[in-house]
């Protein structure tokens, strides 16, 4: 019974063109639309597919804490008849107590899958070429894609077609910005980013969310003035100005980053009912003010709401021809 309700609700054509997550630029257009009309669809019948990971099994690695990514990853897997172990990595780091190709090949033989919150991105790099099964980047210092995958189906939700959108992000060129300009890119949504004097986006990256929104019609843009960049904007979004390795900066990060906060005014210069979004957490007061994230341009929580299916999404399209 369950083996036919999973027929019905993943059709065996409905596959994503890699066997991991790595990096955003890893999913086409295709792969994209797919996740997020299956986030639609397990978003609205959760319990159609309450067996469907029965018995797969996801090793989870976190180098770094985590509220959102861990609990939706683990009542995720567990939500479609799965289960996870959680390896708590912050001491010793990965690859500090053994070598990270024997940590790949020793989850191999236990679990159909891991999950990996790293440091470095090379990390998940390694993890996957070592590793039979799909690993998924559960944020790397480059990198947050199933932030930005969850991030786009929300946008998806409130908007519709993502073509012709445009999105403000203010505040640090980190991983988020980072996975937001090529997936913004390669939807055809405009990424404009304001970052101070510094810390924009890296070279490599800002060149190859280019070439994709040359594709596709969308424009990456960098500035260093916040209004320029949230004029027009359908959405404002800003993340920590210090990002999880960074705290030695924390200081001089407050100081450069003041004149970044969203705040009310800041809004009132983006588009008429523009949205407020953010990653989470936030720090409320120095990135974005109180009256903001709790206003009801806010969809921060409903962000946070669609971390859990959309990974349910990409975890079903993983995982469910995985073997151990
Ligand atoms: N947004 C996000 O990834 O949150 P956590 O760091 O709590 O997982
Ligand atoms: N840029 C932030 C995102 C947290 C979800 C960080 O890396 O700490």
């Amino acid at each position: 019974m369950a083996v036919m309700t999973m027929a019905t609700t993943i059709k065996k054509m409905e596959t994503l063109s890699v066997r991991s997550l790595l990096a955003d630029s890893d999913l086409t257009l295709d792969d994209l639309k797919l996740l997020f009309d299956l986030s639609e669809r397990v978003k609205a019948t959760p319990g159609e597919y309450a067996h469907a990971l029965r018995g797969k099994q996801l090793a989870m690695i976190f180098e770094k804490p985590s509220l959102r990514t861990r609990t939706t990853f683990e009542v995720g897997i567990t939500s479609l008849g799965g289960f996870a172990v959680y390896l708590e990595h912050t001491k010793p780091r990965l690859g500090e107590r053994e070598a990270i190709k024997d940590i790949a090949r020793n989850l191999e033989r236990w679990v159909h899958g891991i999950v990996a919150r790293t440091f470095v991105h090379e990390s998940v790099l390694e993890l996957s070429a070592n590793a039979s099964i799909p690993v998924i980047n559960a944020l790397t210092d480059l990198y947050h894609p199933c932030q930005v995958l969850a991030d786009f189906f929300t946008l998806h939700e409130k908007f519709g077609d993502l073509k012709g959108l445009k999105l403000a992000f203010v505040g640090d060129g980190n991983n988020v910005c980072h996975s937001l300009m090529i997936q913004g890119a390669k939807l055809g949504a405009s990424v404009h980013v304001a970052t101070p004097p510094g810390y924009e986006p890296k070279p490599e990256i800002l060149e190859t969310a280019r070439a994709l929104a040359a594709e596709t019609g969308a424009s990456i843009e960098t500035f260093h003035d916040p209004i320029q960049a949230v004029a027009g904007a359908n959405a404002v979004y800003t993340d920590v100005w210090t990002s999880m390795g960074q705290e030695f900066a924390a200081h001089l990060r407050n100081q450069v980053f003041a004149p970044y906060r969203v705040t009310k005014e800041l809004m009132a210069a983006a588009d008429s009912g523009a949205l407020f979004m953010h990653c989470l957490p936030a720090h409320r007061g120095q990135e974005v003010t109180d009256e903001v994230v709790d206003s009801p341009q806010s969809v921060v929580y409903d962000q946070a709401e669609n971390r859990l299916h959309a990974q349910k999404a990409l975890m079903l399209l993983l995982l469910r021809d995985a073997h151990v």
